[in-house]
């Protein structure tokens, strides 16, 4: 019998924390990425999921790592790399962070009328750097402007296979919603466009794409 595959796939939002009672972040419920996971596990790969702080329920025979920040993601991605195949970083990483967190909760009183923020680690970009010949690196682009020419910018940038765009300013797709609405772009010119749909049949078309 042959080895099944290992699919590495990351979903949710990262959360920074200002305060013990305080962070930033973004919308992703994780939907997008957990059909992902799913997905993968359907079609027999090995599937190792990161997730950052989502309210979805795990598939058995899925195994997960929950992490929070964008740095505990860059130590959980970094760590299992290696031993993928396939890996698809489906999560919303923010992309920066307070300078300093306080150890206290911030009286009202106390709070500042500004924070400083530092750039959090790239991670998609570091694990381009990584890719081995054998592997498939997909990454995710969340845009609101100048669509499809940011989206290959990070194909490139990032040294991607794949990159699947969303346009996160349209109404009922992307963050949070069942539905999604996806172009995926090769680094050998390939462009797909696939219709909205729940983020399920679009797993399962993307695998398709990605997997040829
Ligand atoms: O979770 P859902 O509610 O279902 O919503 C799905 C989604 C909109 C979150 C998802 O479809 C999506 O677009 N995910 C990527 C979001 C994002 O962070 O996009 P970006 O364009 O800012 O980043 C580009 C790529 O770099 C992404 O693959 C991202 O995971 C990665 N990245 C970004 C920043 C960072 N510091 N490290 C990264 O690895």
């Amino acid at each position: 019998m042959g080895k099944s595959l290992n699919c590495l796939i990351s979903a949710g939002p990262t959360r920074e924390w200002i305060d013990p009672v305080r962070f930033i972040s973004n919308p992703s419920s994780g939907k997008m990425g957990y059909a992902l996971a799913s997905e993968a596990h359907k079609r027999n790969f090995k599937v190792n999921l990161v997730s950052g702080p989502v309210l979805l329920p795990i598939e058995k025979g899925i195994d997960v790592t929950y992490v929070e920040s964008a740095e505990e993601m860059s130590i959980a991605m970094m760590t299992q790399f290696n031993e993928a195949d396939l890996i698809i970083m489906c999560a919303a990483v923010c992309d920066h962070k307070p300078k300093e967190m306080w150890g206290q909760k911030k009286k009202k009183a106390d709070f500042p009328t500004s924070i400083e923020f530092v750039s959090t680690k790239d991670i998609l970009y570091e694990l381009g750097k990584r890719k081995k010949e054998n592997q498939k690196l997909i990454g995710f682009a969340a845009e609101t402007e100048s669509c499809e020419q940011n989206a290959k910018k990070k194909l490139n940038l990032k040294n991607l296979d794949w990159i699947a765009l969303n346009d996160v300013s349209i109404k009922d797709i992307g963050f949070e919603s069942d539905l999604n609405e996806i172009t995926l772009y090769s680094n050998s010119e390939q462009k797909v466009k696939l219709s909205i749909a729940s983020k399920e049949k679009l797993a399962a078309q993307i695998f398709d794409i990605i997997t040829k």
